[in-house]
């Protein structure tokens, strides 16, 4: 049985790795997952100077998932790189760095200097507020996707995956113009934005007024979203969005992603990726697949 799977040149052990924000720089989970058997590890979203993120409260319960604003808090990459990269490279996984930015010199300076790093890969999160366009998402401007990719390719020494929005009308235009600016990869989804009332406190149950859906409530809406841009593109898909257990994980595969990330279900279940892995073996046994990229976009 092969697990093994190969994104962009950089070979997992297994497809398996856990969303970025959702399982901190690996440390504060190690106690439950033995890092080894990830097929790598995501870190949180680092940005070139520290971010103290959104005023309180920052998360609340929804129906099938949760809310949250956070809003970036990270210590920034000089910290990063003197203690979550060494700790990260006391493991066999593969490293994943999320990269933050307000503005495209932000997250230019944070690749130039992850450069070096003994890192295997970045995610870009372009859902961040974009500065420069009244606070609009990167993500939700083709234009600005593939012209801010190329930016980053130019200087990257690692691949890159650009990670995408759902808050957009067609995500497969996003997903073109993200492979036309050079991406090595792409991984969706990221969280859909909602709002939540109070009805006690009868103002809004995030400070911040709006916040990330994520969970299993969100899991239909991104399961459609990587099948329609496997149709699409011909870079490898990281599909994510409510993965619980490993037949949600399956259900992303099949629909054409090359490897999955588990996020939210961490919080309620911190060996959940253990179960994902073993849970894949066990479907590749039942149903007779020998190499797990067998399974990859066979539903059509
Ligand atoms: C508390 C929290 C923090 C997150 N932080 C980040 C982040 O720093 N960078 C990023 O790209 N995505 C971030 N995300 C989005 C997740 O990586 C993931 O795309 C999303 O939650 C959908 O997956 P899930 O339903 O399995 O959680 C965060 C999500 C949550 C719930």
């Amino acid at each position: 049985m092969n697990m093994s799977v190969n994104i962009a040149g950089v070979e997992w052990k297994n497809p398996v790795t856990v969303a970025s924000g959702t399982f901190g720089s690996g440390e504060e989970f190690s106690e439950f997952v033995d890092l080894n058997r990830l097929g790598a590890v995501t870190t949180k979203g680092v940005a070139n100077v520290p971010w103290a993120g959104n005023p309180t409260p920052r998360v609340a319960e929804v129906y099938g998932g949760m809310m949250n604003a956070i809003g970036l808090q990270n210590p920034g990459i000089d910290l990063f790189c003197e203690r979550d990269i060494p700790y990260l490279k006391n493991f066999d996984t593969k490293i994943i760095v999320n990269v933050c930015g307000h503005a495209p010199e932000e997250y230019l300076a944070v690749v130039e200097r992850l450069a070096d790093e003994p890192i295997d890969m970045m995610e870009i999160n372009i859902s961040c507020p974009n500065v420069n366009a009244g606070f609009l998402a990167f993500g939700q401007d083709a234009h600005n996707v593939e012209k801010l990719t190329a930016q980053i390719k130019k200087i990257a020494k690692q691949p890159i995956i650009m990670k995408l929005t759902p808050n957009v009308t067609d995500i497969t235009e996003i997903a073109r113009a993200a492979e036309a600016g050079g991406a090595d990869a792409v991984s969706l989804i990221n969280t859909l934005t909602g709002m939540k009332i109070d009805i006690n406190r009868k103002t809004f149950a995030v400070a911040n007024k709006t916040g990330g859906v994520s969970g299993p409530i969100v899991k239909p809406v991104a399961v459609r979203m990587v099948y329609q841009v496997a149709q699409a593109v011909n870079i490898p898909i990281i599909g994510m969005g409510g993965i619980s257990c490993a037949e949600d994980a399956i259900e992303f595969l099949l629909a054409g992603a090359s490897a999955v990330s588990v996020g939210t279900a961490n919080f309620h279940n911190p060996a959940v990726t253990l179960e994902v892995i073993d849970g894949i073996e066990a479907y590749m046994k039942k149903n007779g697949f020998e190499n797990v990229k067998d399974m990859v976009g066979i539903v059509k």
